[in-house]
């Protein structure tokens, strides 16, 4: 363990820490959320952050080789930090590795924040033994579910006359934002700020009313997508409009021949939306748990 030294990610390790990170994100018994998976989506997501956020990642080094990486990412909106990782290479060391990670981002945690979060597949048991003894609690539990491309023919339209399906446009702002929750992992305005060419933004119009939108993220080099928000005014709902916004994102995903398969995140206790996913084709693939330690009650530094 000596010889082990934990540093900020520099530019010079990055090409060696996205590799190591993407090692991991493949295997569900090594899988953390909120990094994608090839090294490519890795590093442009890294690299789209600012500086600060590389310096708040973390790389334990093991005679010159990255045999550990945590980042943190800051919510200066809703004060959330969001741990992400660790991912260790060297099982024998795991924990102490793990630890000195965690332990290393006291100084990077802004005295104002309350909440520090993680999300990792059930199966990571190393990940939940870390942090189920080290104050963090259970608070959401997600399935995953996926729709295949192969077999997928365009999904049957129920025509919906009176209702416009169309593209967002910036004059939507203020109406959407309205309807967006206000606790959801991107706020309304991260949303906006994210479109582009593949993160897409479809919304439901009557009488010149946004009533429902869906919004997916096209990850090029991951080679699928996933549908970020699904979401009808409560007084519209039951009207098919939820599963005719589905099938706007996966029929407009599918078009690109590089989407292998289309991904979906649902609450275990959303019923509902679980039915309409399973209905459209989706099947389950995995269940992340998501944890959370109040920094109120347990202030970062009190580790075991
Ligand atoms: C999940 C959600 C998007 C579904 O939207 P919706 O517009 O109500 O969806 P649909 O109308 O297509 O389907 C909902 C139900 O209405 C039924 N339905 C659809 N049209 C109907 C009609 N004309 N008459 C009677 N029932 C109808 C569907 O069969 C479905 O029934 P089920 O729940 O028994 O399976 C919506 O409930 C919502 O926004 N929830 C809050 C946000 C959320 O949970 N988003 C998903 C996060 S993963």
């Amino acid at each position: 363990m000596n010889e082990i030294i934990i540093s900020s990610l520099s530019e010079e390790l990055m090409d060696e820490t996205v590799k190591f990170i993407s090692s991991f994100q493949s295997v569900d018994e090594n899988f953390v959320a909120w990094l994608g998976y090839s090294p490519e989506e890795i590093r442009s997501q890294l690299g789209a952050e600012t500086q600060p956020f590389k310096e708040r990642c973390l790389i334990a080094v093991d005679r010159g080789v990255v045999c550990g990486f945590l980042g943190i990412h800051l919510s200066e909106e809703h004060s959330i930090a969001r741990l992400l990782g660790p991912y260790v290479s060297l099982q024998k060391n795991w924990s102490d590795i793990a630890l000195d990670l965690l332990k290393a981002l006291k100084a990077k945690i802004p005295a104002h924040f309350s909440l520090v979060k993680v999300a990792f597949y059930a199966a990571n048991v190393n990940c939940k033994q870390l942090y189920a003894t080290n104050h963090f609690a259970l608070y959401n539990a997600e399935k995953t579910l996926m729709l295949n491309s192969k077999g997928f023919t365009n999904s049957q339209k129920v025509i919906n006359k009176q209702i416009n399906f169309r593209s967002y446009q910036p004059t939507d702002y203020d109406k959407f934002i309205q309807i967006h929750p206000t606790a959801a992992y991107f706020t309304g305005a991260e949303v906006i700020s994210r479109l582009n060419q593949y993160h897409r933004l479809v919304v439901a119009e009557l009488d010149n009313c946004i009533i429902g939108y869906v919004y997916f993220e096209m990850l090029l080099s991951d080679g699928f997508a996933e549908i970020c928000f699904l979401n009808v005014s409560p007084e519209f709902r039951n009207r098919s409009i939820g599963s005719l916004l589905m099938s706007e994102a996966v029929n407009e995903a599918f078009k690109l021949n590089w989407i292998n398969h289309i991904e979906i995140s649902v609450r275990v206790n959303n019923e509902g939306a679980e039915r309409l996913y399973l209905r459209t084709g989706f099947k389950e693939k995995n269940v992340v748990i998501a944890l959370q330690r109040d920094l109120n009650l347990f202030p970062w530094g009190d580790f075991t």
